[in-house]
């Protein structure tokens, strides 16, 4: 928690790129709109990232914007990216603002809920049978692995191109991504599975040791190992059998992609990036910027109002707020009311106010 309850909040925007502008528009009038029903202030002030940013000033995570991040109570993000930035060199791409972020501010863990309302049980690949009560939070490991692992680079070596990356983590890494597990599953199943690839690789073998000795301060959650091939596998065969997975970077950001398919579209998928409680978290949507779709008003803001939800609840100490964003959500899909993405022909505008007219 940021946080604590207080009567009026100073929140940054990232609006971003492609659908970003769009997206987060609607989430910010319903914001506007609990706090309004709801009795408190919420003051929003945008900042750049991404390759807004560097059409702006030619970096991807300017200072300024990290100084704001820094004071204020929460951060929400709606996507970066797009095709005009792609040929950039790494340290002018948008993704290398986001890397960058995440480090700055400390976000070691993220937050993903796959959760299947059941309005939409129908809207997955998999069997509704398969997937209906699915409620899995995937805790990912966010500013270690082979992501940040040094060295790294493209050398020659034996007269030919070769590339390299390298996978390590640090044993304090491993101890406070399993304790957010463990404290998360604590408030919910009591069941951790922690995934790693500890029959072949040596970084995994620490991660599950670690796992293992952080889990004798929890003897009344549930823990068990799975390696990660299988964990790809077990996720469409069966998901209802796991409560919270906790994996490591690269891991956690392919099972956290495949776990959102269970729930049928990207457009509806929250994620949390938290880390030391002094500071803000980062909210954001786990999909993209939708070049394809930019600009058009088809982009379907409710990952993004959702991730706004779990704003309130784990950054602002504002839990009736969370409530009153989730049971809108859920009323404008019993109402029928859906996207494109989702079989409908709603735009993102009117979708954002369909939820303000039910908050
Ligand atoms: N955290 C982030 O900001 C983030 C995450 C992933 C990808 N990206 C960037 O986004 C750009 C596009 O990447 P991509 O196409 O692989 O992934 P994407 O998530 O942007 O899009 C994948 C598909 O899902 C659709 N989609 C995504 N969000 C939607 C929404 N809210 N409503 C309706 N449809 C939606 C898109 O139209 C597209 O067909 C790239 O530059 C990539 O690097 C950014």
């Amino acid at each position: 928690m940021a946080v604590k309850k207080k009567d009026s909040y100073f929140v940054t925007t990232l609006p971003g790129d492609g659908i970003g502008p769009e997206i987060m528009s609607a989430t910010v009038k319903v914001c506007q709109a609990v706090a309004a029903k709801q009795g408190f202030k919420i003051e929003f002030k945008e900042a750049l990232i991404g390759g807004a940013a560097l059409d702006a000033c030619n970096d991807p995570f300017p200072d300024e914007t990290l100084k704001q991040m820094k004071s204020s109570d929460s951060v929400l993000l709606a996507a970066i990216g797009g095709p005009k930035w792609d040929a950039n060199p790494r340290d002018k791409r948008p993704e290398t603002g986001l890397l960058k972020m995440r480090k700055s501010l400390g976000l070691f863990a993220n937050l993903r809920p796959a959760t299947v309302l059941p309005q939409l049980a129908d809207a997955s690949t998999l069997k509704p049978e398969v997937v209906s009560g699915v409620d899995i939070m995937v805790v990912r490991e966010l500013t270690g692995d082979v992501y940040f692992g040094e060295p790294k680079g493209i050398t020659t070596k034996d007269g030919e191109r070769f590339g390299y990356n390298n996978m390590c983590y640090k044993e304090s890494e491993v101890k406070r991504i399993a304790k957010v597990a463990f404290d998360i599953a604590r408030k919910r199943g009591k069941r951790v599975c922690s995934v790693d690839k500890a029959n072949v690789l040596d970084v995994s073998q620490l991660w599950r040791d670690v796992v293992i000795e952080t889990h004798k301060d929890y003897p009344d959650v549930e823990l068990s190992h799975m390696y990660v091939d299988n964990a790809a596998m077990q996720l469409i065969r069966n998901p209802k059998q796991f409560d919270v997975m906790v994996t490591g970077n690269i891991f956690g950001d392919i099972l956290s992609d495949e776990a959102s398919m269970l729930v049928g579209s990207l457009g509806m998928l929250p994620s949390a990036s938290v880390g030391d409680p002094s500071g803000p978290g980062v909210f954001e949507p786990i999909h993209g910027s939708a070049p394809d779709i930019a600009g058009t008003d088809k982009a379907n803001p409710l990952a993004t109002i959702l991730s706004a939800a779990m704003m309130f609840r784990y950054d602002l100490d504002r839990p009736e707020a969370a409530q009153a964003i989730e049971d809108a959500v859920n009323k404008v899909l019993d109402d029928g009311v859906r996207t494109g993405d989702l079989g409908g022909k709603v735009g993102c505008k009117q979708m954002g106010e369909e939820v303000c007219k039910r908050i």
